[in-house]
């Protein structure tokens, strides 16, 4: 991808609704991605011209819709910006979006091909140790949501995210959710005594 081509989906994130917090900035949060791919992806038989743009383009439907949705609305938005503005090929353009439209943590939307798998991993991969606890607290905080119902749902998508890095194959990265699941742990002891 030249400079020019990165600059145009740098300032796709500028537009929008302003929906994006800061923990999922372009700076702050597809960069890293973007890192974490490219360090995956030596060892893999994958496009990796199709992760480049699924990487760099798979958070854009945040600018408009801050919840799941936001996987949906982003793969549309990127199959519209490849071929209308980068003059891409619908088939091309189809693969990036597919990737785009499954990296969400839905159940019903498996990744379906290795390079969705990756995109999942080296997002999730952003999501673990202590950086991704502070992400996810600061993001629900923005949507309001009370402590214990923060921590419920993070314990729920700590035991999705293991069970799904093991099917897809990526079992060392499992123990970047041990300071997450510490952090439940604590929380449950210190508010939720026996009776
Ligand atoms: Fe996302
Ligand atoms: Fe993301």
């Amino acid at each position: 991808m030249d400079k020019k081509e990165f600059e145009k989906i740098k300032e796709l994130y500028d537009n929008g609704n302003n929906e994006i917090v800061p923990g999922h900035s372009f700076e702050n949060h597809v960069l890293k991605v973007y890192e974490n791919m490219k360090k995956i992806i030596p060892d893999e038989d994958v496009d990796r011209e199709v992760l480049e743009y699924a990487t760099l383009l798979h958070d854009v439907g945040r600018c408009y819709e801050r919840n799941c949705g936001h996987a949906e609305k982003g793969a549309e938005l990127a199959e519209e910006f490849l071929i209308d503005d980068l003059g891409r090929n619908k088939k091309f353009a189809d693969r990036v979006s597919e990737c785009i439209r499954h990296h969400s943590n839905r159940p019903h939307l498996e990744p379906p091909n290795r390079e969705a798998e990756i995109l999942w991993i080296a997002d999730k991969m952003h999501a673990m140790g202590a950086t991704g606890l502070c992400r996810f607290l600061m993001t629900l905080g923005a949507k309001n949501y009370s402590c214990d119902e923060a921590v419920r749902f993070l314990k729920q998508r700590v035991l999705d995210a293991e069970e799904r890095a093991r099917d897809f194959g990526f079992d060392d990265m499992v123990e970047g959710l041990d300071p997450l699941k510490d952090f439940v742990k604590r929380y449950e002891e210190e508010n939720h005594a026996p009776d």
